[in-house]
C-alpha cells in the first residue's frame, strides 16, 4: 500500500483554478477548511481520499484521473483552449480537473468520438504509431471512388505529398454516381489523414465522424456535443 497523503496545497493547485501562491494566500485568510477546521498553512498533508476539503465553503472533491467520452460536434476545437472557438474540454461541464486534454484530435468540421482525459499514460499508448490502434470513420463523400479503392488502400497508398499511409481498410455503405458513405479504419493519425487519403483517390470529404478508437466505441445515445464518463468494462477494456 502506498502513501496515499497529499500537500494540501497540490490538492488545491490540481483541483482548482489557484495557482500555488493563491492557494497558500486563500489560507492564510482562512477560506479553506480540513474536516471542519480552517487550515492556515497549505504545507501539511491530507488525505485526498478521507479528508474534507472546502474553500470558500464549497466541497473540493479529489479525482486523480478522469476519463470521457465526448461525442465531438462540428464547431469545436480539439484543444484546451483557444482563442476563436469552443473547444472540447470546455464542454466538459462535469470536470473536476483542470488538467484535461484530448486524446488526438479531430479537424474543426469533424464529429464523433473523442476520448477527455488527464491520463498521460494511456494517451500515449493510444496515439503511439508504434501501437497501431484502429479508428474507423463514417466519411461521406462526394466523387467517384476508383474500383480498385479498397485494394489500393490495403496496400497502403499514397497522399498528393508522397506520404505513404499504413494498409487501411474500407467499407462502402452506400456508392451513387457522384458520391457516396463508407467506413474507413486506420492505424495512424496524420494530420487530415481521412480527407487527404480521399483526396488522393480522387474525392472529397463532405462529411466526417469517427465511430472508434481501439475498443472504445462512440455512444450512439450520445448526440453531438453531450458526453459521459467511461464505464468501468470501457476503461478496463481499453487499459488491459
Ligand atoms: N482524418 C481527417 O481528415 N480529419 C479528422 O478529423 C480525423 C481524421
Amino acid at each position: 500500500m502506498g502513501d496515499k497523503t497529499m500537500r494540501l496545497d497540490r490538492f488545491l493547485t490540481e483541483m482548482t483554478a489557484l495557482t500555488r501562491t493563491q492557494a497558500k494566500e486563500a489560507a492564510k485568510k482562512g477560506r479553506v477548511t480540513v474536516n471542519g477546521e480552517t487550515a492556515g498553512k497549505t504545507d501539511i498533508k491530507i488525505d485526498p481520499e478521507k479528508d474534507r476539503v472546502f474553500l470558500d465553503g464549497k466541497e473540493i472533491s479529489y479525482r486523480a484521473v478522469e476519463y470521457y467520452m465526448l461525442n465531438k460536434p462540428a464547431g469545436v476545437v480539439s484543444a484546451t483552449e483557444d482563442g476563436r472557438y469552443p473547444t472540447v474540454v470546455g464542454l466538459i461541464g462535469d470536470r473536476k480537473r483542470k488538467d484535461l486534454f484530448p486524446v488526438g484530435r479531430l479537424d474543426l468540421d469533424t464529429e464523433g468520438l473523442l476520448l477527455i482525459t488527464n491520463d498521460g499514460d494511456l494517451a500515449h499508448r493510444l496515439l503511439s504509431p508504434k501501437k497501431h490502434v484502429d479508428k474507423v470513420y463514417e466519411v461521406r463523400y462526394e466523387g467517384k471512388l476508383p474500383e480498385k479503392a479498397g485494394e489500393e488502400l490495403e496496400g497502403g497508398i499514397f497522399l498528393e505529398d508522397g506520404t505513404k499511409c499504413l494498409p487501411a481498410k474500407l467499407r462502402t455503405v452506400t456508392e451513387g454516381e457522384n458520391g457516396g458513405e463508407a467506413l474507413l479504419t486506420l492505424r495512424e493519425g496524420k494530420f487530415h489523414q481521412v480527407k487527404r487519403m480521399m483526396e488522393a483517390l480522387g474525392c472529397r470529404v463532405v462529411y466526417l465522424k469517427r465511430l472508434s478508437m481501439g475498443s472504445l466505441k462512440l455512444d450512439e445515445s450520445l448526440s453531438p456535443g453531450e458526453y459521459r464518463p467511461l464505464t468501468k468494462e470501457e476503461l478496463e477494456e481499453l487499459t488491459s
